[in-house]
């Protein structure tokens, strides 16, 4: 029986997830660890308010846990001797050189884990692949801990993790399903019966699903190639409405009362972002292509092509709205954020866009609700399209809304904020050059409303 639980990684996954684990098993020790000290001692912060990440419900559950059955620690080699389960759940972000840049997964921080875990270990462990990885990736982990360990048993599990960003905790408590992957052996499905007696704590036994190891493992990255799929599905529809005057809205409420194809993920948008989506794409493209799968490669990569097309032409549309030139013209970003409720920018559309309108050397003013001033520069100064003085002169965060608009010629709705919705709009258009402009990337306002009171409105996938 599983009681002490070490989770290596504090991030968007292992912070709310362990979180709820030791919500949901007040009998489980649960110790999350990082590298990172600024991340720990922001879990273990005394405001709440300021947990590393923000995630609606988060901050009630840690002030429950945190100090009963949760800890969070940079004592990695302590957490994973004392463990009898260690989940790992470092980053695997895109490969940034060598073979596969661009599109593999990079799995050197997960192969540090296991080589420390190796090290470590002095009793018998359970280790469980918590982030997303390419699909065999448990064999690498099994040779290195049993070529290097210290003769204690290793039991590998896939158990990867389908929370979304802005609803984790909602996702954690009730997800659709859990799955988790071993090896068919005897002691493999010992190991996974453990791990499934944790989950068993809160979830319904009928959504806990057991496969094989590889099942498991490229079913995560199957998940994410078919939702980003349908965002890029309707979005091509998007441009396609736009020109013949159709309303992306109302296709997508026409196919998704089909229960075939289902309402959800048929929200037309600038572009879907995240630190999922792109990466697990990519990583699926190049694993199809190095078994010499092409059409099968090509035809996920088409999703991303579309996304990055969908990006660029949201930022064209704005320059050539704007009688073709941004230059010195101020314009309003209103969102950061990938999506509402989370302060995660990663491969945000909002970065590419005021990237394409930055070129043109537009001045932007940004407002989003959680997302910080530092954050803002560090996403435009990663691009390196510019010199980071030039981002500095150009890009102004503001902390208010009206005063962002105050003065600009156009506005961009990037995130789907819900507090963007009850905007007192007249004011804002009383306050900007005229003709006012808005740009709504996530088909989010009332256009009809925003007309009567005099903007030029244009909002993705509505053709005229
Ligand atoms: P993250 O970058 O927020 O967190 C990863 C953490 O791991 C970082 O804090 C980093 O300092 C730490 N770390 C890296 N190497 C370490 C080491 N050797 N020892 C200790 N700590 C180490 O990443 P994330 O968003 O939590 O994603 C983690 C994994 O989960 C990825 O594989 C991702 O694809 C997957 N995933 C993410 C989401 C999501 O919504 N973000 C959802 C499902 C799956
Ligand atoms: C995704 C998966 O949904 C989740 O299961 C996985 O574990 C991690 O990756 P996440 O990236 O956090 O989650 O958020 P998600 O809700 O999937 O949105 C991803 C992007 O697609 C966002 O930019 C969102 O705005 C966009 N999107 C989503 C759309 O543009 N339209 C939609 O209809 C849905």
């Amino acid at each position: 029986m599983i009681k002490n639980i070490c989770c290596i990684g504090a991030g968007y996954v292992g912070g709310p997830t362990m979180a709820v684990i030791a919500l949901k098993s007040p009998h489980i020790k649960v110790t999350v660890v990082d590298l990172n000290q600024e991340r720990i001692d922001a879990w273990n912060g005394e405001d709440f308010e300021k947990l590393p990440i923000y995630e609606p419900g988060l901050a009630e559950v840690v002030e429950k846990c945190r100090g009963r059955n949760l800890f969070f620690s940079t004592d990695v080699d302590k957490a994973i001797d004392e463990a009898d389960a260690i989940f790992i759940s470092v980053n695997t972000p895109t490969k940034t050189y060598g073979v596969g840049k661009g599109m593999a997964a990079d799995l050197k921080y997960i192969e540090l884990c296991a080589r420390q875990i190796a090290r470590v270990a002095t009793s018998d462990k359970i280790v469980i692949e918590k982030s997303t990885l390419p699909v065999r990736t448990a064999e690498a982990i099994v040779n290195i801990l049993k070529n290097t360990g210290n003769g204690v048993d290793f039991q590998i599990l896939s158990n990867p993790e389908f929370l979304a960003e802005g609803t984790a905790v909602a996702d954690l408590m009730n997800p659709d399903r859990v799955l988790i992957g071993g090896e068919q052996t005897e002691n493999g499905k010992k190991a996974a019966q453990q791990l499934v007696d944790v989950y068993k704590n809160w979830v319904p036994e009928a959504n806990i699903l057991t496969t094989n190891v590889w099942s498991s493992e490229l079913s995560k990255l199957t998940a994410n190639a078919f939702l980003a799929q349908r965002v890029s599905s309707i979005n091509a529809m998007s441009e396609l409405c736009e020109v013949t005057g159709a309303d992306v809205g109302e296709v997508a409420k026409a196919i998704g009362t089909d229960s075939r194809i289902g309402p959800k993920f048929l929200k037309a948008s600038v572009g879907f972002g995240g630190s999922c989506f792109q990466k697990d794409i990519l990583n699926l493209v190049y694993i199809a292509k190095s078994y010499g799968l092409d059409e099968v490669a090509d035809y996920w990569e088409q999703v991303i092509i579309l996304n990055d097309h969908q990006k660029r032409r949201f930022a064209s549309n704005i320059v050539k709205t704007l009688f073709n030139t941004v230059s010195g013209k101020e314009i309003a970003i209103l969102g950061w954020a990938f999506k509402k409720d989370t302060n995660d920018t990663r491969e945000s559309a909002a970065i590419y866009v005021a990237d394409e309108l930055l070129n043109e050397r537009a001045s932007l003013k940004v407002y989003d609700p959680k997302v910080n001033k530092e954050r803002v520069f560090a996403d435009l100064n990663y691009l390196e399209s510019r010199s980071k003085e030039e981002n500095t002169e150009l890009v102004n965060i503001i902390g208010d809304p009206y005063e962002a608009c105050k003065g600009a010629h156009a506005i961009a709705v990037l995130t789907e904020w819900d507090e963007f919705k009850s905007f007192d709009w007249r004011m804002i258009y009383e306050g900007m050059k005229k003709p006012a402009f808005i740009f709504d990337g996530r088909a989010l306002l009332d256009l009809e409303e925003l007309s009567k009171i005099g903007f030029v409105t244009y909002s993705i996938g509505k053709g005229n």
